[in-house]
């Protein structure tokens, strides 16, 4: 009777590729692409994203073992916990905040701009100074005010999300699939339809030239342009959250990690053959690439138009709730270590769902997607996710040196090589992000440290994985 109340194992393999595919399609591919295309790859954008599919396929394959191993909800933080141990594990459950804490930010902020500019399609005009960011920062120029007051349209999605997230898991992944089911639909429809008024000339030359400046086209580009769109897969390791909820984790874990990145993978592909086949690849600098690529094909695609905008907000949708779930079960995992209050782990009553954390963490990724610019957010969600996909490769290789007779459902191909490499690889594009990322970086870290020491370090408990295997 006095068990205190536990997630429920409600999701099946199609819910889990769901939840995926509901996380990964979203402001990268709606957004990102066109500018990656045109400032740093040309058609080439299409190799990016193949680049940037293997070093996802490397940590992916890693997921799988762990998820699979450890059916619990933390994600990378319980691999860590597991294979690691305390300090390091605290580090990576701060440093997945900036993964699913601010990609939900971030993407609430994607989904205000195509709200606006779909609503204006209606003749509905939301005035900029309550819907657009009050801060924007430059490279060189540093942080200015813009002149706008909030981002009123940004803050209102995340406040939808997170009262549905309240109200269940089961609901939240109904209403992901019928989201991911329409976006899905309209990405098929764009490279169906797309596919017939392509213009070959448009790919040549395939790979333009460099402009002399590293990162600006030629193979330099090609690598710039795959850590910018990195973004677009960041998503199927947000699976992984729900392993605690899954029916059947040993099995359909590393079914919904790489069944949805292999779907988004091909995906993404196509959609960048197809785009840059039917625009001239400088002409796509704009929010809504995809769009403009629908224009190109002429009055006989016009239909589509409308349909692509309402797939990107659906998409964008999805993302903000699969994201915000995945934080609400880490900090779940955490509190009950012990690393964070034990109200971070009640569960509502009726709802059977994290409630004080799913409000508090809504209430607070309302307030930075109501201030901050999509750029500096997304850049700080890549640098946080690559550190956690280079942790969760080396978790693999340790837990199989030191705790080797694991009956591990899946099991990830040619350790050390893949987790090796999966480890240098994402390494390797947290090098790629600018200096200013590293910073606010190492500041988080440090912000981290700060709580570990005055809490998290008196408070967490022994950790209780394995018990019955060992
Ligand atoms: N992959 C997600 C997106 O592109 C985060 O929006």
């Amino acid at each position: 009777m006095d068990e205190p109340q536990k997630l429920k194992r409600v999701l099946g393999r199609w819910d889990l590729i769901g939840l995926g595919i509901g996380a990964i399609i979203g402001a990268g591919i709606f957004v990102l692409t066109g500018q990656a295309a045109a400032q740093y790859a040309g058609p080439a954008i299409v190799i990016s994203f193949i680049l940037s599919g293997i070093v996802c396929a490397l940590a992916g394959l890693c997921y799988a073992e762990l998820a699979s191993l450890l059916p619990v909800a933390g994600s990378a933080y319980t691999y860590a916990r597991a294979s690691m141990g305390g300090f390091l594990a605290w580090i990576i459950g701060w440093d997945l905040i900036l993964e699913y804490f601010f990609a939900s930010a971030t993407v609430a902020v994607g989904w205000s701009g195509y709200m606006v500019s779909f609503l204006q399609d209606f003749g509905i005009h939301i005035p900029t100074i309550v819907a657009r960011s009050p801060l924007s920062f430059d490279h060189t120029l540093g942080w200015q005010l813009t002149g706008a007051i909030i981002n009123l349209p940004a803050m209102l999605i995340i406040a939808l999300v997170t009262l549905l997230l309240i109200i269940g898991i089961k609901e939240s992944a109904r209403a992901n699939a019928i989201i991911v089911f329409i976006k899905l639909t309209v990405i098929l429809l764009f490279i169906g339809f797309g596919a017939r008024y392509i213009n070959p000339q448009n790919w040549v030359p395939f790979i333009p030239q460099n402009t002399g400046e590293f990162g600006h086209f030629g193979w330099s580009g090609i690598a710039r342009g795959a850590a910018v769109i990195f973004f677009a897969y960041i998503g199927f390791d947000a699976v992984s959250t729900a392993a605690q909820e899954s029916k059947n984790p040993q099995k359909d874990m590393p079914i919904g990690i790489m069944g949805s990145l292999a779907v988004c993978t091909v995906l993404y592909i196509l959609v960048a053959l197809v785009l840059t086949g039917l625009v001239k690849f400088p002409l796509l600098n704009v929010p809504d690439p995809i769009a403009v690529g629908v224009n190109a094909a002429g009055a006989s695609l016009s239909w589509l138009r409308p349909l692509i905008k309402l797939g990107a907000l659906a998409g964008l949708n999805s993302v903000i709730l699969v994201m915000l779930m995945g934080q609400t079960r880490i900090f779940y995992s955490m509190s009950e270590d012990g690393y964070l209050p034990k109200a971070f782990a009640k569960i509502h009553p009726k709802f059977q769902t994290p409630y004080i954390t799913t409000l508090l963490i809504g209430a607070l990724a309302m307030v930075i997607a109501g201030i901050f610019p999509i750029g500096i957010l997304g850049e700080l969600v890549s640098i946080g996710t690559l550190f956690a996909f280079a942790i969760v490769c080396l978790a693999v290789w340790i837990l199989r040196k030191s705790k080797p007779n694991l009956p591990r459902a899946f099991r990830t191909p040619w350790v050390p090589f893949v987790p090796i490499l999966g480890a240098l690889t994402a390494f390797a594009q947290m090098l790629s992000l600018p200096k200013d990322t590293w910073v606010r970086l190492i500041i988080w870290m440090a912000l981290g440290l700060i709580i570990y020491y005055f809490y998290g370090r008196r408070h967490m408990k022994k950790p209780r994985y394995f018990e019955d295997n060992q």
